[in-house]
């Protein structure tokens, strides 16, 4: 069967993994990820969202409002919550599935704190409104506002040439087996001002445990796992394990919790240098993994446009392609249908945060139906670096076998 995604991992992974740790592989691989991505300096963590918990932390911000948008990974707002501030919804457009602008001018207000600018599946924002809107805001309150730009989805993504995370306070990076490059877990900031980078490294460092080898050695093990699992052959089984037992699901609950406002546990322990190791082999083949998913896209968008039902997204310069989100009309039809034929679709994003039951008191008054439309009738065709050729040309014959 076809995976939904692949982590890029092959020898070069397996062979980081297995030398011997130093000290500074951390920082390293912090030094790299900052030159990969044109910032001036970039600090790792366990998770994106504890990256996110931990700079709300350092900017002093506490009971503010941060506004990110309905449809993304509902731990950005579990990251604002647990830094004791308040989420504020806004929906997305129909076009590239990033917030509204117009809605986040409006969204803004005097207790406005900070403001996540999600670049979903790799699709870039519009940095430069968002920087206007955000300064006139500023002036006309008199406070400061924090843009962080999520880039969990988009490493690599520009806006008129230039690099959506290098805009804005800090870049956001989430860097689990699901993400265009993988450290196993993982996330980074990134930064422009050393000294911010400097105080955020100085408050990871006093609130996040070691780790230890214990945690090193699960991250081992997963990282082993990944080989088999994400194999054409032995994904089959993965995939039944997935939906027809309750097995995978209780392996992945610490990390998967869409209802309850909390972290895994491992989420308040350092990155482990294995970690690093794993994201610097990655960092290297970096270049081949963004081509390759652009040429994915490129081909579907070319020889999709006839499927009945589907909407197609934009291919424009500068996107780097999470996913390819296609909007359908009966997502189970679509999911079945390409199951039966050996292709398994992601379903990302699968729910909108704002009508979550621990959200929906935050969402109050707020309309988000392009929000709840997407998380209903989203479909995402597997674009990862290792999908062949060939295979890319089967799911688009599947695609047209669709009535
Ligand atoms: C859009 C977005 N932002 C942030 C994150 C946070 O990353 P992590 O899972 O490492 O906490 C994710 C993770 O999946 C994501 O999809």
């Amino acid at each position: 069967m076809i995976p939904r995604l692949k982590p890029a991992f092959d020898g070069d992974e397996l062979a980081a993994a297995l030398r011997q740790p130093s000290r500074t592989d951390v920082r390293q691989f912090e030094r790299a990820f900052a030159a990969k991505f044109e910032a001036a300096d970039a600090v790792a963590f366990p998770y994106g969202r504890t990256a996110l918990k931990m700079f709300l932390e350092v900017v002093g911000l506490t009971d503010a409002e941060v506004i990110a948008p309905s449809y993304t990974c509902v731990v950005v707002q579990h990251a604002v919550m647990l830094s004791g501030n308040i989420p504020v919804f806004v929906d997305n457009t129909m076009t590239d599935y990033n917030m509204d602008l117009d809605q986040v001018a409006a969204a803004i207000t005097p207790r406005t704190g900070a403001i996540v600018a999600t670049h979903l599946f790799g699709f870039p924002l519009d940095i430069i409104r968002l920087r206007q809107i955000v300064t006139e805001a500023e002036q006309r309150y008199g406070r400061k506002i924090w843009i962080i730009q999520d880039c969990a989805h988009a490493f690599g993504a520009r806006w008129k040439g230039r690099l959506v995370c290098e805009d804005g306070d800090a870049g956001l990076f989430g860097l689990n087996i699901s993400k265009v490059v993988s450290s196993i877990f993982g996330g980074m900031l990134t930064f422009n001002d050393r000294g911010l980078a400097d105080r955020v490294r100085q408050h990871r460092d006093a609130g996040l445990q070691p780790g230890g080898l214990i945690k090193s050695w699960l991250r081992f093990a997963y990282l082993a796992a990944t080989y088999p699992a994400f194999h054409t052959l032995p994904y089959g089984l993965v995939h039944y394990l997935q939906y027809r037992t309750t097995l995978l699901d209780r392996l992945t609950k610490a990390y998967h919790l869409d209802e309850e406002v909390r972290f895994p546990p491992d989420a308040g322990t350092q990155m482990r240098p294995i970690e690093a190791r794993v994201g610097m082999a990655q960092l290297r083949k970096y270049g081949w993994m963004i081509e390759r998913r652009r040429e994915h896209a490129t081909r579907y968008a070319a020889e999709l446009a006839a499927v009945p039902g589907w909407v197609l997204p934009p291919v424009p310069d500068g996107a780097t392609f999470s996913h390819f989100p296609v909007r359908v009309p009966d997502r189970q039809a679509a999911v079945d249908h390409f199951a039966r034929h050996g292709v398994h679709l992601g379903e990302v994003v699968e729910y909108s945060v704002g009508h979550l039951p621990a959200y929906r008191r935050f969402s109050e008054g707020v309309e988000l139906p392009n929000s709840l439309y997407c998380s209903e009738h989203m479909i995402n065709l597997p674009v990862h670096p290792q999908l062949s050729d060939a295979q890319r040309r089967r799911i688009i014959e599947i695609a047209r076998l669709i009535r």
